[in-house]
């Protein structure tokens, strides 16, 4: 027996003020999938996430819906958990930045930084809005681009030209909260200078991130230098007080990452682990896996924080691209900036995982979804190659033989014995979060199933033969039975499905190397129906009214 690992996979926390979209959905299958087939293998593996839950835009949106912060996050993670539960995205533990453990260790790694004498104080000069009485963060300013002229851009870059600049820059800023005109005014803030750290980052980079990211990351650690990393806000501010200070919080984004670690540890305390034997434990393993919009955070900033703190550093970082939606970008007025509610209101959620896994890979590249292919796909083979063929058999098994298998025919146990010998090549597959070859093994065993079923035609030689007959629908059955344990990690209600049609436990890898034969069946109840464009259509109508 191997032994078993000790894993931690980690999705990036959601900010709570905003609904999921199709756009996050990649990211929290690719987990899903990930921790789903770790379990199977018989690994312990913990999918952790959880909202985060401050900052600047938060206390905004909540400020103009008239609720506390406290309450617009309490009500979007309700909407998050019920989102990912109805796409049945299975977390272990799925909680909030905003806890008393997150704030206790933002404390720790916060003072090991001065302890370490990696902190500065340094007075910096930052927009001010008098009429809102708050310092503007980028996104609250808008004004003429200093680089190109257009207007209407925000304080930090041009969509226009492309270019990058200091929000003190931009030319008659304008507060876009109230549109009044900001003043510059002096505040004292914590800095990090990371270029100490420059040293540990080029060896670390690149053992623990693909060559595509660490390529990118090497360019910012060579040939710019790592720019000091501000790690507080004044108020207001929705986040965590400062020790020590009136009016200083950290910034969400030195508080959010914290919060895989606290997360950890509220799973550990209620179920007698210790966050150290996770986080401060050189045989287990931690993957962070998050869009190519935050590397640098991840791979930058975290691992210093960490290091400092005397917590082991990520094994690695998944960094996956990003969605498209009919070959463009995710847009609202298109109706393509779907919501995983809306999609839920008109389609099974069985769909998109069946889809995104046909076309994840484990690059950066991004991805589209096309609503033809994904039609295609669907009716095509997820209903018309794999599930219409134990249809079939079900039916006929029950109709012929009172739902009893026999042994398998020779020919159908030969593609049966080929299919089960894919099984370390398609748990590799998984490991490297390959899903798209998954899903490539799992159709090319389909193929041959439906070659194999059509060249037999049990459903004339039932007439003549009938044990015969029941020996190729046990055959073509047992086929079937293996492609739903391989695709349990990306359909696992599917495949729990399945396990009631055989009245097997749960499925595991080890599932695969047995066989069903001389037993009874169920009786066959739909396992997926077809995927209508109709309702597609529906999905864009509504998206545009969202
Ligand atoms: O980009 C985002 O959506 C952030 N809310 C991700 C935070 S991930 C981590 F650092 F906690
Ligand atoms: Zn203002």
């Amino acid at each position: 027996m191997r032994k078993p690992r000790k894993i931690i996979i980690t999705s990036a926390l959601p900010y709570a003020n905003g609904d999921i979209h199709l756009g996050h959905l990649v990211e929290h299958l690719i987990t899903d999938f990930w921790a789903r087939f770790q379990k199977m293998r018989g690994h312990q593996c913990l999918a952790i996430c959880g909202d985060d839950t401050h900052g600047a835009p938060i206390m905004i949106a909540a400020k103009k819906k008239n609720i506390s912060p406290e309450a617009l996050v309490s009500q979007l993670m309700d909407r998050h958990v019920k989102d990912f539960k109805d796409f049945h995205i299975y977390y272990d533990h799925y909680s909030s930045t905003n806890s008393k453990t997150n704030e206790k260790y933002c404390g720790e790694f916060y003072q090991s930084l001065k302890d370490n004498g990696s902190i500065e104080q340094r007075k910096i000069t930052q927009l001010y809005c008098e009429h809102d009485k708050m310092f503007l963060p980028d996104r609250f300013v808008k004004g003429t681009c200093p680089k190109c002229g257009a207007q209407d851009q925000y304080g930090d870059s041009c969509d226009s030209c492309g270019g990058v600049y200091e929000t003190l820059d931009l030319i008659e800023a304008r507060c876009t909260l109230c549109s009044n005109k900001p003043v510059e005014k002096d505040s004292e803030h914590s800095f990090v200078s990371l270029n100490q750290f420059t040293d540990f980052l080029k060896e670390w980079v690149p053992e623990h991130t693909d060559q595509a990211v660490a390529n990118k990351l090497s360019e910012w650690l060579t040939n710019d230098g790592l720019k000091d990393w501000c790690l507080t806000r004044d108020e207001p501010y929705f986040g965590f007080k400062v020790p020590g200070t009136t009016d200083k919080y950290y910034y969400v984004w030195f508080d959010a990452p914290i919060g895989y670690v606290s997360m950890t540890r509220e799973w550990c305390d209620a179920n007698g682990e210790t966050v150290e034997s996770f986080w401060k434990n050189k045989d287990s393993e931690i993957y962070h896996n998050i869009g190519k919009d935050i590397v640098y955070f991840h791979s930058l900033f975290w691992p210093v924080m960490l290091k400092v703190a005397g917590w082991d550093t990520p094994s690695k970082i998944f960094v996956h691209g990003m969605l498209t939606v009919n070959g463009t970008k995710l847009s609202k007025s298109k109706g393509t900036f779907i919501n995983a509610r809306t999609y839920l209101d008109y389609l099974d959620p069985v769909y998109l995982r069946y889809y995104f896994a046909c076309k994840l890979t484990n690059t950066i590249s991004d991805f589209d979804l096309n609503f033809e292919d994904f039609t295609s796909r669907v009716n095509s083979d997820l209903v018309g190659k794999i599930t219409n063929i134990a249809s079939r058999c079900f039916q006929m098994v029950g109709k012929n033989f009172d739902n009893e298998l026999s042994s398998m025919e020779e020919k159908g146990r030969e593609i049966f014995v080929k299919a089960q010998s894919m099984s370390e090549s398609v748990a590799t597959d998984y490991e490297e979060r390959n899903f798209s070859k998954v899903i490539l093994k799992v159709r090319d065993i389909a193929d041959e199933a439906n070659k194999y079923f059509d060249e037999k035609t049990p459903w004339k030689l039932v007439k003549e033969d009938k044990e015969t007959t029941q020996k190729i629908l046990t055959a073509t059955l047992n086929i079937f039975r293996l492609m739903a344990i391989y695709l349990k990690p990306i359909l696992p209600v599917y495949s729990e499905q399945v396990e009631k049609l055989f009245y097997e436990e749960s499925y595991s890898w080890e599932s695969l190397k047995t066989s069903f034969e001389n037993k009874k069946v169920g009786s066959f109840s739909h396992l997926v129906k077809r995927l209508e464009i109709s309702s597609l259509e529906k999905i864009i109508e509504a998206s545009k009214q969202d």
